[in-house]
C-alpha cells in the first residue's frame, strides 16, 4: 500500500490556513461559482490552482494556454503567478462565461495579460499551431471527448521546457473501476491509456479530480 493520508475538509482548511492567502478576486470567483450550484464543480480545486501557481513561479514561466476558461478561476490563478509581461491565451466556446471571466480579470487588474478567444477548442488550437505559437504551460480542461486531440495539439504548442496539465484524469475515482463504463468514464480511460503509451514523461497526481502532468 502507498502511504497517503486521507484529505478531508478539516485537512483542507488546515492547509489553507497555513499557506499562501488567496487573492481577493480569487475568493470572489470561488464565491460566485458557489452561487451557481452544481455547475461550480466545473472549476479546478483550490489545491490544483495552488499547484499551477507553484509550477509557474518555480519555472519562471512566461506564457500559458488554457482550454476551458469557464468563469476564470484557474486562468486568474495562473495570471497572478506570471511576471508582469506574462501572457495567457484562454479559450472557451461560451461567450457568457468568457465575459464573466474577463470582468474578474479586470477587477484583479490582470486583464492585460489575457487574450481571450471565444471558439471551439479544436479550431482555436489549429489557428495557434498555424501561427507557430509556443506556450510554457498548457492546461487542458474542456470537453472530455476531445482530450486526445487537445493533447496532440498541446504537444506541438509546448515550449522546450514546458508542461502540459490535464484535469479530471481520475474522474471521481471511476477510472480504476473496471465495472464503470459510462460514455465519459470510457473517454477518460481511453485518454489515460493513450497517454500511458506515449513516449512522454508523465505523472497522474491525485489532486482535485486527478491532475496529469506531462513534459517532453
Ligand atoms: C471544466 S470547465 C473549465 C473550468 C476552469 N478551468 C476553471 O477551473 O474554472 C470546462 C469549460 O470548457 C468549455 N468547453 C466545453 N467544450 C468546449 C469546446 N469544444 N471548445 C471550447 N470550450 C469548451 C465549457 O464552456 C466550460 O467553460
Amino acid at each position: 500500500m502507498d502511504k497517503n493520508i486521507p484529505i478531508d475538509q478539516n485537512m483542507i482548511d488546515y492547509i489553507f490556513s497555513h499557506t499562501e492567502r488567496l487573492h481577493p478576486i480569487q475568493k470572489k470567483i470561488l464565491k460566485y461559482n458557489e452561487s451557481l450550484g452544481n455547475i461550480k464543480r466545473l472549476q479546478i480545486s483550490i489545491l490544483q490552482a495552488n499547484f499551477l501557481q507553484f509550477l509557474i513561479k518555480v519555472n519562471k514561466f512566461k506564457s500559458c494556454l488554457e482550454i476551458g476558461t469557464f468563469t476564470g478561476y484557474s486562468s486568474l490563478s495562473m495570471a497572478l503567478s506570471l511576471p508582469k509581461n506574462g501572457k495567457i491565451y484562454a479559450i472557451d466556446k461560451d461567450i457568457k462565461t468568457n465575459n464573466i471571466a474577463l470582468n474578474f480579470f479586470k477587477q484583479a487588474n490582470m486583464h492585460n495579460k489575457f487574450y481571450i478567444e471565444t471558439n471551439n477548442g479544436i479550431y482555436a488550437l489549429k489557428k495557434l499551431l498555424k501561427n507557430k505559437k509556443k506556450f510554457d504551460l498548457i492546461l487542458i480542461d474542456a470537453d472530455k471527448e476531445s482530450y486526445i486531440e487537445y493533447f496532440n495539439f498541446a504537444i506541438e504548442l509546448l515550449s522546450k521546457k514546458g508542461l502540459i496539465l490535464i484535469d479530471n484524469t481520475l474522474w471521481k475515482g471511476k477510472v480504476s473501476n473496471p465495472e464503470i463504463n459510462d460514455k465519459l468514464t470510457q473517454k477518460i480511460k481511453k485518454f489515460n491509456n493513450y497517454i500511458q503509451k506515449k513516449k512522454i514523461n508523465k505523472y497522474i497526481l491525485p489532486l482535485g479530480d486527478g491532475f496529469t502532468v506531462c513534459w517532453k
